[in-house]
């Protein structure tokens, strides 16, 4: 819908917006902590950004739900709510569309990932940047209340200790999306301390999810795997048969950003990101077990680029933090992983 649009119908959307914000606060046992708000998804369109966009319009009410990006979405995320084409580097463009619709919470999704930030450093250092100013200093003025923004995995480097990375520990990222995400990390943390500015974060894993492709990232690898053993019933990798990293089922990474959003600020101990650990494997793993679904599917290596990009990360994390602060457990492992992600390919 356009903004002209929606301008039209605001009043009767107001008002039937209050009712339904109302009515899932009141009457859903297992959302009665969420808080009515408005959101703003910016880079909606996105891998994560379509799951949690319909995510949060099915536990909020589609209308309050505003997703944002540079480009449109698939069919299924733009019919199903307000959709408004904006730049997350162009502050004014973010703040019309926040004072429009009267947004409180914005998760900031935008960015360029570890692959092609590689290519672009400087175009990845402007976007992943200047769009986290821009928020925060939005939150700052008192424009909105909450923000959620995601670091990465990436914020550690080879000097980092490799397994069950700590929450705390040695971060000497050596990829411009990792020096992005870390120094997003020390600004977040800096405007909460000086500013009170309500910002949190998770350094996500790589998430594996066949409802929108992956844009750009180093471990593409562990969705390439499904789509192709499905299609040709083979395989080439670009890391090697042995790089373990870290990685996560999309409906688990999903959950674990709603949880957070939804924990008593006075539960978190951590402004910068936590460390969430869900599964560990290498591809020599996962392809064992595709086979167990698809005997014929052969795996071959010929790593790339991306191989020197995957040894500087850990390849399992500890998130002892997040399992106290906000209770947070993981529910897919690679075999419960594998079966969705086959089954929802099969069905897609
Ligand atoms: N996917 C992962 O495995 C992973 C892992 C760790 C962290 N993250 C982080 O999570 C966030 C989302 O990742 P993703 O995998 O969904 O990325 P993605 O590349 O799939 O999606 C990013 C979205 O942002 C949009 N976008 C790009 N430039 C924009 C701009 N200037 N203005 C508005 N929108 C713009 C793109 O069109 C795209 O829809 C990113 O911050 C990423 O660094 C992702």
């Amino acid at each position: 819908m356009t903004r002209c649009a929606l301008k039209n119908t605001e009043i009767i959307k107001k008002s039937s917006l209050s009712v339904l914000k109302l009515n899932t606060f009141e009457t859903s046992k297992k959302i009665t902590t969420i808080m009515p708000e408005t959101i703003l998804v910016i880079g909606a369109c996105g891998q994560i950004g379509t799951e949690l966009t319909m995510k949060l319009r099915d536990l909020y009410g589609p209308d309050n739900v505003i997703a944002g990006d540079i480009r449109e979405g698939n069919e299924t995320l733009m019919a199903s709510g307000p959709f408004e084409q904006l730049d997350a580097t162009d502050l004014k463009a973010i703040e019309e569309v926040v004072m429009h619709y009267e947004v409180d919470t914005v998760y900031l999704m935008a960015a360029m990932l570890s692959a092609t930030a590689e290519k672009f450093p400087m175009r990845a250092w402007n976007l992943n940047m200047n769009s986290l100013f821009n928020v925060l200093n939005l939150a700052k003025e008192k424009k909105i209340e909450r923000i959620f923004w995601p670091s990465s995995i990436a914020v550690f480097g080879t000097t980092t200790p490799q397994n069950d990375t700590p929450q705390t520990t040695i971060m000497e990222p050596s990829t411009v999306y990792g020096i992005s995400k870390q120094t997003g990390e020390r600004w977040c943390e800096y405007y909460f301390n000086k500013y009170g500015v309500d910002v949190r974060s998770i350094r996500y894993p790589g998430l594996i999810s066949y409802k929108t492709l992956p844009g750009g990232g180093t471990t593409d690898y562990a969705v390439d795997i499904y789509i192709e053993a499905l299609k040709e019933q083979k395989y080439e990798c670009f890391l090697s048969e042995n790089t373990a990293l870290p990685m996560m089922y999309m409906d688990d990474a999903i959950r674990a950003t709603l949880e957070l959003m939804q924990a008593p600020a006075e539960n978190l101990t951590i402004r910068s990101a936590y460390n969430l650990a869900g599964l560990s494997f290498t591809p020599k793993d996962i392809s064992k077990i595709i086979k167990s679904h698809i005997p014929e599917f052969e795996i071959t290596y010929n790593p790339d680029y991306r191989q020197a990009i995957a040894d500087s990360w850990p390849s399992s994390i500890d998130d002892s933090a997040a399992r106290k602060d906000w209770n947070w457990k993981t529910e897919f492992d690679l075999e419960k992983t594998s079966k969705a992600m086959l089954n929802g390919l099969k069905e897609s």
